[in-house]
């Protein structure tokens, strides 16, 4: 009798920890951030500066990282700052990890080649800034999946085609900035969905 009594307190236990342990070892946290982060590193051809190269040291916590900012209550990487670094490199799907990332800035450096479908899993994104590298092919539609971006900015650039209609999903969007690309066409753009739109950048297309 005794042993069955507290057989189902134990067997609780039992899967409440087995459920915890599943937990933690599934979900995201700060070392998926690091890892998401040290595939970047791994990506950077050229660090004339030696900035990541030195800094962003497994010895240290991400969060100290130059560029890297993290927030308070979860802990988790907020914002990604590497404008102005001389960097040249790629992006690679694992940034599409930083689920908490709302601001992104490589402005001023010479990343090229494609972005990965990858990154639409960054729906906090509140602003991008990709402006003045050398990033090629034509700009993603999944952009339209940004439902809190506020500004985007990849003006010069080597992006290709039309400005994709998906951008009227855009609701939030307040700044557009996509002058000295290789764009054409019309603006397909249902303006009426981006009613919030000030200043819309478009010239040298
Ligand atoms: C990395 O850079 C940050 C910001 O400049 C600095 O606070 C930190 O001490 C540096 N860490 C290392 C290991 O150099
Ligand atoms: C991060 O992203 C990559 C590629 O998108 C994926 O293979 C990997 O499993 C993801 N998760 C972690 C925890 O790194
Ligand atoms: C573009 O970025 C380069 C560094 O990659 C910088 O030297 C140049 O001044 C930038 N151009 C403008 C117009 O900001
Ligand atoms: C843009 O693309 C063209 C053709 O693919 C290439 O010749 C040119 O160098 C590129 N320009 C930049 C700034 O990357
Ligand atoms: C844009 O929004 C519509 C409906 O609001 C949705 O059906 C569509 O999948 C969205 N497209 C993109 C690219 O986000």
């Amino acid at each position: 009798m005794a042993t069955a009594d507290f057989l189902p307190p134990i067997m609780f236990l039992l899967l409440f920890s087995i459920f915890r342990i599943t937990l933690s070892t599934n979900s995201p946290d700060i070392t998926t951030d690091q890892s998401a982060l040290l595939a970047l590193k791994s990506h950077i051809t050229h660090d004339p500066h030696s900035l990541l190269a030195t800094n962003w040291s497994t010895s240290t916590s991400v969060c100290n990282w130059i560029g890297v900012t993290c927030g308070s209550r979860h802990h988790r990487v907020t914002a990604l700052d590497l404008s102005s670094m001389d960097l040249t490199g790629t992006i690679p799907s694992q940034l599409g990890n930083l689920s908490f990332l709302h601001s992104f800035s490589i402005c001023h450096n010479s990343f090229h080649g494609s972005l990965p479908t990858e990154l639409t899993n960054l729906h906090r994104l509140k602003h991008l800034n990709f402006g003045n590298n050398s990033f090629g092919g034509e700009i993603p539609s999944w952009f339209g999946y940004f439902g809190e971006l506020q500004s985007l900015l990849l003006y010069m650039n080597n992006f290709t085609g039309v400005i994709p209609s998906s951008f009227g999903n855009l609701s939030k969007l307040e700044t557009l900035s996509l002058f000295n690309n290789n764009l054409r066409g019309q603006i397909h753009i249902r303006i009426d969905y981006c009613s919030n739109l000030i200043p819309l950048y478009l010239e040298n297309n």
